[in-house]
């Protein structure tokens, strides 16, 4: 062997050892490929009339008379997950929080090229919602039997089961999906000011009309239960929308609504049902900008942050073995999303105001914050005791059997008669691989001790949720930015 190729051999040897270090350091993830395909799932859950760049190549158009049996045009949205109805709340929840994104991360995902990618999605809602309250004092909620969709395994191009339609008003309220619809839109209305000044007009004086509604004719609503029951109330909703309209308005009375008709609770968690700690965090940002009234928001954002992480002194959440936030299993992987968001936003929010966090006798850098919200981000993208990935066409050993009507039935014909009795038998119980692929999909992911079951009948598993991916755009648009 000559002595440049023993050179040349050392020098491989040290640029593949300094790349492997790089990967450990950087957790060896494509961020940046995370987030695109986190976008890409969303797509794949659009109902309507879609658009010819829709980038999932086995969609098609679906739910084209939805609203016909209340006489409206409900067409478009977004299913919630693995069926085909159209649940208000959670379609809302996932907007806010993918506006809120967009608003926060707007650098991180100019940087990554996905701003545009976050604004389509956001818009796929909003012009949803546009058509859901265009009737005053009137909000339609959801479109769909949950029953009867149950009963078919079927993909929403074909679905042939009855479209319900549901809608709230004065005579029936249902304060938390009025505030949250609310919520969707103020934030929205901040996304598209500079891009579409009508629109975001539009959408700002309906967010106004929503919370008004929510506000005058209090209640919960029960129509979307057992599926999507608040179980905690309205109080979160209302305080996370007006939250909203004041960073929209900056208009006094909601800061006044703020600060003596909220109820504002410690809870440490942060979901489609739960938003205290949401609107504690996006008050907090209010009040380092110097609102003094609103320090109570950031006691409670503090407390928030001291309840959940992990080497805090005041610690309450239950993490897995392998450092997972586990709140219960069904959709779980969304706890861990939403804190990993909320730890990254806060992280940020102290470090741009050179402060620290305070628990107990504890002091916690901005950075120690932000490496735990990492650390649920690459648990999720691979770096688990399984040491498989939990988003679906990503990384290694990826879930292969998504709980997912569309992608587990394969493409019939237009009009094609469907038994739903069999459609169990041949497209869900089977031991197969889904025939397509569920492009950036966050399953429900793994149980308490961190261990998972890919079986598309094992729902708790291996079902998506839109507001689970929504509230992984931040922490991934943060994360794509500093490392790729
Ligand atoms: C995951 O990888 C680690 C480190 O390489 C190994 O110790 C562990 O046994 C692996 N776990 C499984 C379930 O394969
Ligand atoms: C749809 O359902 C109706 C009523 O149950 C039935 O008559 C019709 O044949 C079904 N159409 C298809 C394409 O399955």
């Amino acid at each position: 062997m000559g002595i440049e190729r023993v050179s040349w051999a050392i020098f491989l040897i040290w640029l593949s050892t300094f790349q492997g270090y790089l990967l450990l350091v950087n957790g060896g993830f494509n961020y940046k490929e995370a987030l695109t395909k986190s976008l890409i799932f969303l797509e794949a859950q659009r109902s309507g009339k879609l658009p010819s760049n829709n980038r999932v190549p086995w969609r098609g158009d679906s739910g084209l008379d939805d609203g016909k049996l209340a006489n409206v045009d409900l067409v478009g949205g977004y299913y919630d997950a693995g069926d085909n109805v159209k649940y208000g709340l959670p379609m809302a929840f996932t907007v806010t929080t993918l506006s809120w994104a967009a608003i926060f991360y707007e650098k991180e995902l100019k940087d990554t090229k996905e701003l545009e990618h976050v604004q389509d999605a956001i818009k796929w809602g909003t012009d949803y919602f546009l058509k859901a309250c265009s009737r005053r004092k009137r909000l339609y909620v959801q479109v769909g039997d949950p029953v009867e969709d149950h009963e078919c395994w079927i993909r929403p191009e074909n679905m042939n089961t009855t479209r319900t339609v549901l809608k709230i008003d004065s005579k029936t309220p249902g304060s938390e999906i009025a505030a949250e619809t609310s919520a969707a839109m103020s934030s929205s209305a901040i996304v598209f000011r500079r891009i579409d000044g009508a629109y975001s007009r539009r959408l700002l004086n309906k967010a106004k009309l929503l919370f008004h509604m929510a506000k005058s004719s209090k209640g919960t609503y029960d129509g979307e239960c057992p599926f999507y029951c608040s179980f905690s109330g309205y109080n979160d909703e209302m305080m996370w929308a007006a939250a909203w309209l004041y960073l929209a308005t900056q208009k006094s009375m909601y800061l006044k609504y703020l600060t003596e008709e909220t109820i504002s609770a410690r809870i440490t968690e942060f979901s489609w049902d739960l938003k205290y700690a949401g609107a504690q965090v996006l008050l907090s940002q209010l009040h380092f900008q110097g609102r003094d009234k609103l320090e109570t928001f950031k006691n409670h954002a503090d407390s928030f942050m001291c309840s959940v992480l992990p080497d805090s002194p005041y610690r309450q959440i239950s993490l897995s073995p392998g450092g997972f936030v586990h709140l219960r299993d069904g959709a779980n992987t969304q706890y861990a999303t939403g804190t990993a968001f909320l730890f990254s936003v806060y992280s940020d929010l102290l470090s741009q105001h050179k402060q620290k966090l305070t628990c107990g006798d504890k002091e916690f850098s901005p950075k120690h914050l932000f490496d735990f919200a990492k650390s649920q981000i690459d648990y999720i993208l691979g770096k688990n005791p399984e040491n498989r990935s939990y988003m679906v066409g990503f990384g290694k050993n990826p879930p292969k059997q998504p709980h997912h009507r569309g992608a587990s039935v394969p493409t019939l014909k237009k009009g094609e008669a469907v038994n739903c009795g069999m459609s169990f038998v041949y497209w869900c119980n089977k031991e197969e691989a889904n025939p397509h692929e569920l492009t950036g999909a966050i399953v429900g992911g793994p149980d308490r001790n961190d261990k998972f079951v890919d079986k598309r009948t094992a729902s708790s598993y291996t079902e998506p949720c839109t507001y689970i991916n929504s509230l992984a755009v931040g922490p991934l648009a943060k994360l794509a930015s500093l490392h790729n």
